[in-house]
């Protein structure tokens, strides 16, 4: 195949950067692909709204049908957020054999086995790897390389937004609510930042991380979660009198009692490797049997850094689409065995 052709539904911040990604980088993609991957038709609900970049207004649609169910399209990218109506379209497009990219970490947390065991059954492949950590290949790093060691613990700066409130809180004495907008003006921040702040969009995040890590059916339901929004000035200047830090964390470990798997804010040394981990950055801190310690860094959110991570999943397969290659099992196990039942 000459033209591998995408269809994208939603375009906001990570639309907007994977279309800029796939469009300027076309020609080195075209050399490593072995085809050439053209955006056909972008998914919007108003296609008179200003774009954050210039697009053939040919390509805007209001009807989704013209990607889920338009024979010419390859794969479907849903970069919308939220479950509905992103869930019924992304089912009906694997129904029709598209193979489909996401970076929604609600969906993939909560009905991932669903999505992926659909995939696998249609032989079609299912990217998402911006769902976690933005920038930093962290799905593609378990999936592909931790897939032969056994995982201790994972233990992560997993959200963008509330590390950036955090950071301007501690450095320039910011105010929560001030920190807060410009995260979202940044384009850091969930349609609702109560995901952010709360701590859901990082305990989404873990519990991905862990069935992945683990091999495990990780509900979200059992993930213990707290977010930042009591943390005040005070117990940032405490921290910092005694030489330590407020950082939101994420840790998935094994314990007596089976995989355990939480989100809160904890008080670090400024020693620990986490520690420095500042603004919008992630970083994931894997012990791991084999290996030891390995730590992931990067941008956990933002335009182009979740952008190349989708354009990198759209990439993979259509490299697969172009070498006619049959598409593996989406996970390094199969989708039953890591993802917990659907669950709301
Ligand atoms: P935005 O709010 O910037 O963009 C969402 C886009 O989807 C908008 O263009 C919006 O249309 C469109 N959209 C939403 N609902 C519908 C609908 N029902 N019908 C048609 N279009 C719809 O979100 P982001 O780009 O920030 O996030 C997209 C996804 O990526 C989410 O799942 C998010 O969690 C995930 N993500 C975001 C990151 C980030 O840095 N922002 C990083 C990693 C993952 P309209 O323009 O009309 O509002
Ligand atoms: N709102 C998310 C964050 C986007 O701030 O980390 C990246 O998943």
């Amino acid at each position: 195949k000459e033209k591998i052709k995408v269809g994208i539904m939603g375009f906001g911040v990570v639309g907007t950067g994977t279309y800029k990604v796939l469009t300027e980088n076309s020609e080195m993609v075209k050399n490593q692909t072995g085809a050439e991957i053209v955006v056909e038709k972008v998914f919007v609900r108003d296609r008179h709204k200003r774009r954050a970049v210039e697009i053939p207004e040919s390509l805007l649609t209001t009807n989704p049908e013209d990607i889920i169910d338009n024979p010419e399209i390859d794969i479907a990218v849903e970069l919308m957020g939220g479950q509905e109506p992103a869930y019924s379209y992304m089912m009906r497009a694997l129904d029709n054999g598209k193979h489909v990219v996401t970076a929604n970490k609600e969906l993939m947390a909560k009905k991932g086995r669903s999505i992926l065991e659909k995939a696998d059954s249609a032989g079609v492949g299912l990217g998402f790897e911006a769902s976690v950590c933005g920038g930093i290949p962290i799905i593609r790093a378990f999936k592909r390389s931790l897939c032969t060691d056994k995982v201790e613990r994972i233990m992560g700066i997993v959200n963008g937004t509330t590390n950036y409130i955090l950071t301007k809180m501690a450095q320039e004495c910011s105010s929560y609510e001030d920190a807060l907008k410009e995260a979202q003006a940044r384009g850091y921040a969930e349609a609702d930042p109560t995901a952010d702040v709360e701590g859901y969009d990082a305990a989404y995040k873990m519990a991905i991380l862990a069935s992945i890590g683990f091999h495990s059916k990780v509900d979200i339901n059992m993930v213990r979660r707290e977010g930042i929004s009591k943390v005040g000035k005070r117990d940032i200047e405490c921290g910092k009198e005694l030489g330590w830090t407020i950082k939101l964390l994420g840790i998935a470990e094994e314990t007596e009692g089976g995989l355990e798997v939480k989100v809160s804010p904890v008080m670090l040394p400024m020693e620990h490797p986490l520690a420095s981990v500042n603004g919008v950055n992630n970083a994931v801190f894997v012990n791991s049997e084999a290996v030891g310690e390995l730590m992931f860094y990067g941008p956990g959110a933002g335009q182009m850094a979740t952008g190349n991570s989708v354009a990198s999943d759209i990439m993979e397969i259509a490299r697969q689409i172009a070498s006619e290659n049959k598409m593996l099992p989406n996970c390094s196990c199969f989708a039953d065995k890591v993802f917990a039942e659907e669950c709301s």
